[in-house]
């Protein structure tokens, strides 16, 4: 099954929490992204050349870890995972996921892994996993979700909406709901509620 939707939509705590309850993987694809914008940011590669950025993540590999509870993504011994959510990987992923060779690297290792899983980003109800049994799209005012990410980021909520509507901005192309998604408006319920009406939508 697929879970996509926009920044901050509560994709990743939804697709952990529907994972755990049937008892399989959840696959971050975001994660990824953030891995490779970090390595292009180390390498002090130009976002926007896509040859410098597939040469940094050619001498970069990595391996995501899909635990239910939280994915990781290892490089070697290194754990990459708390470096991921940094504000200035925030502020250059959009541009790494642009590029198609970057997309490329990124689904070529989600298709890696065996089903069942819940895969959850942007794209994988459309591109990545077109024939899942069950999509869903998950979607919140810029308002309710800058409040949400405000409790994870030093930033205020002002500076973090910005931010967040500049990213669904240049997000727009990959983020397109599959026409087939169940679309889940967040804004008005709690975690549990928005898990719960996933399951529910599965169990149908
Ligand atoms: O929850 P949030 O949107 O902040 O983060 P994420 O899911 O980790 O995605 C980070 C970024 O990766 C997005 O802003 C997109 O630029 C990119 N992304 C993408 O293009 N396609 C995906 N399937 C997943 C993420």
């Amino acid at each position: 099954m697929t879970i996509d939707g926009v920044a901050a939509s509560g994709k990743s705590s939804v697709s952990s929490g529907v994972a755990r309850a049937l008892g399989i993987p959840y696959l971050s694809s975001g994660l990824l992204y953030r891995a490779a914008t970090l390595f292009a940011l180390e390498d002090h590669a130009d976002l926007s050349d896509q040859g410098a950025v597939l040469a940094a993540l050619g001498t970069h590999p990595v391996r995501l870890e899909p635990l239910a509870e939280g994915n990781r993504v290892w490089q070697n011994g290194r754990d990459l995972t708390p470096e991921l959510h940094s504000t200035r990987v925030d502020h250059g992923v959009s541009a790494i996921a642009v590029l198609p060779g970057v997309r490329a690297w990124v689904n070529e290792q989600l298709r890696q892994v065996p089903p069942p899983f819940v895969a959850e980003g942007r794209d994988m109800g459309t591109n990545v996993f077109p024939h899942a049994g069950a999509k869903f799209y998950l979607t919140a005012s810029p308002r309710v979700r800058a409040r949400r990410r405000a409790q994870e980021r030093p930033e205020d909520v002002d500076a973090i909406e910005a931010a967040l509507i500049r990213r669904d901005d240049l997000d727009r192309v990959q983020s397109a709901p599959a026409a087939d998604a169940v679309v889940i408006d967040t804004g008005p319920l709690d975690l549990d509620g928005v898990i719960g009406k996933v399951l529910a939508g599965v169990q149908r």
